[in-house]
């Protein structure tokens, strides 16, 4: 079946349901979920969404840039940063107008929590500049991912948006470097359909479901990524994968870091609140990639609970009525998950694989780059967690990810609106769709030898293993190795169930071949930078190297296998120091 439409979204996480209610005001929208839109990923951020609207404390948008300058370990690009941070109090308030339920101070202001590494300078004294912790997240109890969906789901609705939920899309229709549509399956019945569109936008999420511990959904297999790959459009900085402090033990759900925002301590088997030995200015609200190297340090030297491999996160000072009204859906998972009450007992807690900095590289209007000296995609877009822009640079802080997603949802729609108006339909190639149905019919006739289960177990333990939270060479030449096999062991893949209706095994084996995908992007491109920095730390490199790695990633599909080339930083304001908390 052919559908017509004058965009088509992919994804309606916060990116795209975003994009949706700015597009949808002048054009016939479509947006492809493989999921109900309330079930997507952005649903499960928990602490808030950051903007310096000094509501409960003075704080400045420079002071919010260059927290996220200094976060990104100074791989950010600074003019993307500072076009995000100066959006960041009106799209707030704009969502506030939409109807987000947001928490409010005694005045009825917006309320405000604290977040690791956002900071605000204190003149001391002596007239020395310190920075503090600021209360900058903007949130709702610990559901402010839930509600803004919701109230933007709601305005989809409202502006007639057409969803196509259940849908699941497997490429991109592309010729002569424009963007015509997508080819999805329909889950309900197998059956295969082509939406063809004036423009396309990605707001696929992130890619963690290639970690074995993780806080991202079942449905986080960078579908996005890996379609966008295939289809020769590059992936920048794919090798910075965040790590989340406190994922819950063993599972690693998020247990979000507006828990440490409102007082928390993490504490070893001792007793001890460790992160004064790694960042005695901040404490536990020091950026993610040290607290988390922080936590696993502590556990790797013995200092975990019991021997074991977490850590406590301790709230039991907090008091119940605070844990009540700022943190009761993670109150209520510590109960549900782990069985521990945190008015009166700790929640274990361990690093979990949480957000990824790289993906689809985009200009800052969600244009689709196609190569790393910014030439673009035409009528081809990507905002949110799929798209690498680059705000987050190596490490992104709390907080910036649902702001990234919805000033790029918006700012991509209103380049989307422009674009819609002065372009018109480019035929469909002639052979749309073949190499889909070639797959699909190839699945339900063979009957392959190898377990997609026992291969993807294998993917995800391995990636957790050798290229986590710390990696060197001599892992991430056998994680490569590893990948390389579980490829040709895919290559015959069988699926067991032949059934039309809901064949969720089939879609989970055409998940497990986008994860072996781009896994391999994120060891090569691992494997090439010997430096750390953020998120990526080679412990065989342990110094950030600036003369050699200010530099983005960009990885290509060639016939020859991955190509890495790389593109400078944009700096405007501020040269990189060595970052101290
Ligand atoms: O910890 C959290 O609530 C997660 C927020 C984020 O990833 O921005």
């Amino acid at each position: 079946m052919i559908h017509k439409y004058d965009l088509v979204i992919v994804g309606a996480g916060l990116a795209g349901l975003r994009a949706a209610v700015e597009t949808s005001k002048y054009s016939d929208v479509a947006v492809i979920s493989k999921l109900f839109p309330t079930r997507s990923h952005s649903g499960a951020a928990q602490g808030g969404i950051a903007a310096a609207l000094g509501n409960e404390e003075s704080d400045k948008i420079e002071w919010h840039i260059f927290d996220t300058v200094k976060g990104s370990d100074y791989l950010g690009d600074q003019n993307a940063i500072e076009m995000m941070i100066n959006e960041a109090p009106e799209v707030i308030y704009e969502l506030e107008h939409m109807g987000v339920p947001f928490s409010r101070t005694k005045e009825g202001r917006i309320a405000q929590r604290k977040f690791g590494g956002h900071t605000k300078e204190v003149i001391g004294e002596d007239g020395k500049i310190t920075r503090k912790p600021v209360l900058r997240a903007c949130y709702s109890a610990d559901r402010t991912g839930h509600v803004i969906l919701h109230t933007l789901y709601e305005q989809c609705v409202k502006q007639n948006v057409r969803f196509f939920s259940e849908y699941f899309t497997l490429s991109l229709i592309l010729q002569d470097d424009i963007c015509r549509g997508i080819v999805a399956f329909n889950l309900l019945d197998g059956e295969i359909h082509i939406f063809h569109s004036k423009a396309v936008m990605f707001g696929t999420g992130g890619y963690g479901r290639a970690y074995k511990i993780t806080s991202n959904a079942y449905a986080n297999s960078g579908d996005g990524v890996a379609i966008a790959y295939r289809a020769g459009i590059p992936l920048e900085d794919m090798e910075f994968v965040q790590f989340h402090p406190t994922g819950l033990y063993p599972l690693g759900i998020l247990v979000t870091e507006g828990a440490r925002g409102e007082g928390g301590y993490l504490k070893n088997k001792d007793g001890e609140r460790f992160m004064k030995n790694y960042a005695p200015t901040v404490m536990e609200l020091a950026p993610r990639d040290m607290v988390t190297r922080s936590i696993q340090t502590e556990i790797n030297e013995g200092r975990g609970i019991d021997g074991k491999d977490y850590v406590n996160l301790d709230l039991t000072h907090l008091g119940a009525a605070k844990l009540k009204e700022r943190l009761p859906e993670i109150t209520g998972f510590a109960k549900t998950y782990a069985g521990i009450d945190p008015v009166t007992q700790p929640i274990p807690i361990l690093p979990t694989a949480h957000y990824s900095m790289g993906g689809i590289p985009t200009d800052v209007y969600g244009n689709v780059c196609k190569d790393e000296k910014g030439n673009l995609v035409k009528g081809f877009y990507a905002a949110g967690e799929c798209a690498c822009i680059s705000v987050h640079g190596a490490n992104r802080l709390g907080t910036n990810s649902l702001l990234d997603a919805v000033v790029h949802g918006r700012r991509t729609g209103k380049a989307l609106v422009k674009y819609l108006k002065e372009t018109d339909f480019m035929p469909l190639p002639d052979d749309t769709g073949k190499n889909d149905k070639a797959y699909f019919q190839k699945m339900y006739k063979e009957t392959g030898t190898e377990n997609a289960d026992s291969i993807r177990i294998i993917l995800k333990s391995e990636m957790t293993k050798k290229c986590g939270v710390f990696r060197n060479e001599t892992d991430l030449k056998e994680i490569l190795e590893i990948v390389h096999q579980l490829r040709e062991r895919f290559k015959n893949v069988n699926l067991s169930g032949k059934g039309k209706v809901f064949n969720t095994e089939l879609m989970e084996i055409i998940e497990l071949g986008n994860l072996l995908e781009f896994s391999e992007v994120i060891i090569l491109g691992a494997l090439a930078r010997t430096e750390c920095r953020g998120a990526h730390w080679r412990i065989d490199h342990p110094k950030r190297d600036d003369e050699n790695w200010l530099k983005h990633t960009f990885a290509f599909k060639t016939d020859k296998g991955t190509e890495l080339k790389y593109r400078p930083v944009i700096i405007t304001n501020y040269q990189p120091q060595e970052r101290k908390y």
